[in-house]
C-alpha cells in the first residue's frame, strides 16, 4: 500500500471568513428551472406556500441555502422587471428568446422573487438589465424594491401588497456582456456601468452591493478594466467558468454513462478553477490591493449534454458522483480564496444544469450534488485554516495527472474544526494522516458520500440510490489518526 497522506492543518493561523454567500444558488427563468421546478402557483394541487412547492423549498431550506441570483443569466439582459407585477392573468406574455423559445407569462416577478427568498430565509441577488434595459429602468426597479418614501413607485410596489422595502442584498448591472448580455467590449461596458451606477439610488440601509458583469474562462482582460475602472463603484466583478468533460461546446459529454476519460476530464477540467480565480486574483491585487472589490464566481458548474428526448434550450442534465466530486472539488479551492471570492452562484438550482433538486410533476429527488452542498453547510461563515499536504499522490490516467486528495480545513461559527476531504481517485482508497501542531486529535465523525459507480446517481425509481453515510475513525493506540478515504468519495468530519 502507499505511504500515507500526511495533512497538517495550522490553527495558530487562522485566515479569511468563508462568506456564507460562497454557497450561493443561481435561478434562471430557464426550461423548469423555476416553472414547474420550484413554481406551481397558490392554485396548483401540488402543495405550495404563496406559489412555491413546499417539497423543493423544505429541502432547499434544508441545504441553507444562503442566497439566490435572479432572474438571469441571458434572461436577465431581456427582462423587464414591470412586466413581473400587478395581478398575475394580466401580465404581459413574452417569448423566452434565449432559452426554447417558449412562452414566458411572468408569473414569477419581483414579489414572487421575494416570497421564496423570505420563505427560504435567504438573501436575494438581482441581476439587472443592461443588454435590452438601460439605467433609467434599472433605477427604477431599484426604487421600486428599496424605497421607503411615498414617491409613486414606492406607493406601487405598497398597491401590489408589499409595505416596507425588500432587502436586496446585490444588484449586478447586466449579465455576461461580453456575449449575450450585448457582445461588448470591457471598455463600453465599464462606460455603460459608470453611467447606471449614478442613478441606482437607495435609501443607506437598504443599498444592495452593486457588481459588475466580467469575464469568463481564460480571460482575465474583464477583471482588468472593470477594476481599473470601477474602483469604489463595485462591490465585486463577477466571473463565469462552466466545467464542460470534452473541452467542446458541440458533443460536451454525457451526464451518465460515460467512461474513466471523461470523469477524469471532468475532474481535471473542474481544477481549472484555481488556476482562473489566481489569474483574476493577481489582477485584483495589482489594482485594488486595498481588496475592496470581491470576485464573484456567480456562474459556474458542470454542462453536458442535454438528456435524450428533452429541450435543447431546458439545459437538463442528470447528476451524479461525479457532480458531487466536482462541486466539492470548487468549495475546497473557493476556501482557498476567500478573502477575494466572497459569493460564488451554481449553475443553477433545480432541473436546469448542475442542479440540487430534480422534479417531475410533483415528485423530487436530491441530487448527489444537493448532498454535497449539505454536507458543507458547517463552512459557511467558517474561519479557513491554512493546510499543507505532504505525499499527495498523483491519481494518473492516458498520462495526465491530477491531485489525488483535495482538502480543506476551516473553524466553524460552532467553535469546531470542520475538515473536507475529496478523493478524485475512481479506483484506489486513500490514507490521510492527520496532524494539528499542539492539539491530540482523538477522533473525526461526519459523513462520507461516495458510491459503486462513477456515475451513481438518483432517479424517481431509486430515489435514495446515493447519499451521504456516517463516518468516523479514531486514533489508534500510538495517538495518530489516520482517515481512509474511500476511492471517488467526499468527507466532511468535525476534529474533536
Ligand atoms: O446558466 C446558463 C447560461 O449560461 C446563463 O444564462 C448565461 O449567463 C451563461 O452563458
Amino acid at each position: 500500500a502507499a505511504d500515507a497522506v500526511s495533512l497538517t492543518i495550522d490553527t495558530a493561523k487562522p485566515g479569511a471568513v468563508i462568506n456564507k454567500d460562497i454557497y450561493g444558488q443561481f435561478a434562471e427563468h430557464l426550461g423548469t428551472g423555476i416553472y414547474e421546478g420550484i413554481w406551481v402557483g397558490p392554485k396548483s394541487k401540488i402543495p405550495n406556500t404563496k406559489g412555491w412547492r413546499n417539497d423543493v423549498v423544505g429541502a432547499l431550506k434544508a441545504m441553507h441555502v444562503p442566497l439566490v441570483r435572479w432572474p438571469g443569466g441571458c434572461f436577465a439582459d431581456e427582462y423587464h422587471w414591470k412586466d413581473g407585477i400587478g395581478a398575475r392573468e394580466k401580465r404581459a406574455v413574452k417569448v423566452n428568446t434565449n432559452w426554447g423559445g417558449v412562452e414566458e407569462s411572468n408569473a414569477v416577478g419581483t414579489h414572487e422573487f421575494f416570497d421564496l427568498v423570505e420563505i427560504l430565509g435567504a438573501d436575494a441577488y438581482v441581476n439587472g438589465n443592461l443588454g435590452t434595459g438601460n439605467a433609467q429602468e434599472m433605477s427604477e426597479w431599484i426604487e421600486y424594491m428599496t424605497s421607503d418614501s411615498k414617491s409613486t413607485l414606492a406607493n406601487l410596489r405598497r398597491k401590489n401588497g408589499r409595505d416596507k422595502p425588500f432587502k436586496v442584498a446585490y444588484f449586478a448591472v447586466g449579465n455576461e456582456a461580453w456575449g449575450c448580455g450585448g457582445n461588448m467590449s470591457p471598455d463600453y461596458y465599464a462606460d455603460l456601468y459608470r453611467n447606471t451606477e449614478t442613478f441606482l439610488r437607495a435609501p443607506k440601509q437598504y443599498r444592495p452591493k452593486m457588481l459588475a458583469s466580467g469575464g469568463n474562462d481564460n480571460d482575465t482582460t474583464w477583471t482588468e478594466t472593470l477594476s481599473r475602472r470601477l474602483k469604489d463603484k463595485t462591490a465585486g466583478i463577477s466571473f463565469h467558468y462552466y466545467t464542460i468533460p470534452t473541452d467542446k461546446w458541440e458533443g460536451k459529454g454525457a451526464a451518465t454513462g460515460f467512461k474513466e476519460n471523461e470523469w477524469f476530464s471532468t475532474l481535471s477540467n473542474t481544477l481549472r478553477m484555481d488556476d482562473h480565480i489566481a489569474r483574476n486574483v493577481a489582477v485584483l491585487d495589482k489594482n485594488d490591493p486595498e481588496k475592496k472589490i470581491g470576485f464573484m464566481v456567480d456562474e459556474w458548474g458542470t454542462w453536458y449534454d442535454v438528456e435524450k428526448g428533452t429541450n435543447a434550450g431546458f439545459l437538463f442534465q442528470q447528476n451524479t458522483l461525479r457532480d458531487a466530486v466536482v462541486a466539492a472539488l470548487n468549495f475546497n479551492i473557493f476556501h482557498a480564496h476567500a478573502d477575494r471570492v466572497r459569493m460564488t452562484n451554481i449553475a443553477q438550482m433545480v432541473n436546469v444544469l448542475q442542479s440540487m433538486i430534480i422534479t417531475d410533476k410533483d415528485k423530487m429527488v436530491l441530487t448527489p450534488t444537493y448532498h454535497a452542498y449539505e454536507m458543507y453547510v458547517p463552512f459557511q461563515g467558517a474561519t479557513s485554516l491554512p493546510l499543507t499536504l505532504q505525499n499527495n499522490p498523483k491519481y494518473t490516467l492516458d498520462g495526465k495527472s491530477i491531485p489525488e486528495i483535495s482538502a480543506s480545513a476551516a473553524r466553524g461559527a460552532d467553535g469546531k474544526l470542520y475538515l473536507a476531504l475529496v478523493n478524485t481517485n475512481p479506483g484506489q482508497a486513500a490514507d490521510v494522516a492527520l496532524n494539528i501542531p499542539g492539539q491530540t486529535i482523538k477522533a473525526v465523525k461526519g459523513r462520507v458520500l461516495t458510491a459503486e459507480a462513477m456515475d451513481a446517481h438518483n432517479s424517481f425509481t431509486t430515489p435514495q440510490a446515493i447519499k451521504p453515510a456516517p463516518f468516523s475513525a479514531a486514533a489508534g493506540a500510538d495517538g495518530k489518526l489516520t482517515v481512509k478515504v474511500p476511492a471517488k468519495a467526499v468527507i466532511v468530519v468535525a476534529v474533536e
